[in-house]
């Protein structure tokens, strides 16, 4: 039998960003509200004797280093019983950006060798393998993205859907917060890519000059209020990002000149979204920012909201 499978990974941003302290295992306590968006990699999986991982992009390296092989080595060992997979990673989410590429696509290779050899994995066993990949990946794996098996749409019934939480701990321990569809957040990307360990081993509490206001995000996401939560973004890694990618102080500087209700960065940077009340200015900005940086991505939140 030769199924394919098809599923989206989407990217996500960290429209709050805190760190509470460092932890005795060497990692910080976050907490971060992270939103799936509508820049996705595709991740194709075929049934075959060993893995494999190919993509579209020169960059990705196509052993263990890569999450992607790593996920799938991790479900097969533990659920399979010799079988293999051949997984083509079609790349459109910047690597090294701070918008969880390497994550989503290995959340997106769990979820879809768990649909393609059936295995009835619990979504709390499939969490657990997740957190043993990298922080970020139990997040990726909330929502409902689109799989699609042998050119059918397998969830045609359902909602494509994305998520939103506040993960806290490593990262790992989500509350889901309610559907909101951002319609306008441009992204841009400098010319380079930040390691997030050297972001974290240079990050320093008493550098922190603005910290974010959980609780009065979480009022405005209830009310749906795109300005003021727009305005409640912040991230207290971009003390250390920001020294580290000088561009990144630029960008924002420039997208909230252009009319982003505001600008920050995602996750442990260098990529910084700004959202914006309307579609023209969000547009405007970006065909500006295309003549300095040629990744920029004019997108909205994944999924429509409820
Ligand atoms: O979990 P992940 O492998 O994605 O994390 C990459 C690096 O980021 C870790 O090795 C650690 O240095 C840092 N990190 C951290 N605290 C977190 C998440 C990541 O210090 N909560």
């Amino acid at each position: 039998m030769n199924r394919n499978i098809i599923i989206e990974a989407p990217a996500k941003i960290n429209l709050t960003l805190d760190v509470k302290g460092k932890r005795s295992d060497g990692y910080h306590e976050l907490e971060t509200v992270m939103h799936q968006i509508d820049l996705v990699d595709r991740i194709h999986i075929q049934p075959d004797t060993s893995i494999s991982v190919k993509s579209n992009s020169p960059d990705l390296p196509n052993d263990s280093s890569n999450l992607a092989y790593k996920a799938a080595q991790l479900i097969l060992q533990t659920y399979g019983s010799g079988e293999g997979a051949a997984i083509f990673i079609e790349k459109n989410i910047p690597i090294g950006a701070g918008l969880a590429g390497g994550s989503t696509d290995a959340a997106a290779v769990l979820r879809g060798i768990n649909v393609l050899y059936n295995y009835n994995i619990p979504n709390a066993n499939l969490i657990d393998i997740s957190a043993r990949i990298g922080s970020d990946v139990p997040f990726c794996l909330q929502g409902n993205p689109r799989i699609i098996m042998d050119e059918n749409d397998l969830r045609k019934d359902e909602k494509v859907k994305g998520s939103t939480c506040v993960a806290r701990g490593r990262g790992e321990l989500l509350t889901s917060l309610n559907a909101r569809f951002l319609p306008w957040i441009l992204i841009v990307k400098p010319d380079f890519q930040l390691s997030t360990a050297e972001v974290y081993e240079n990050f320093k509490m008493d550098q922190v000059y603005k910290v974010p206001d959980l609780d009065a995000f979480i009022k405005a996401w209830a009310r749906y209020d795109i300005i003021e939560i727009a305005h409640c973004c912040e991230n207290v890694l971009e003390t250390i990002s920001t020294v580290l990618c000088p561009e990144v102080l630029a960008i924002k500087k420039q997208l909230e000149k252009m009319r982003a209700i505001k600008a920050t960065m995602s996750g442990s940077g260098p990529a910084v979204f700004g959202v914006f009340e309307n579609h023209e200015d969000a547009l405007k900005a970006q065909q500006i920012m295309r003549h300095s940086y040629c990744e920029t991505y004019l997108v909205s939140s994944y999924g429509r909201g409820d």
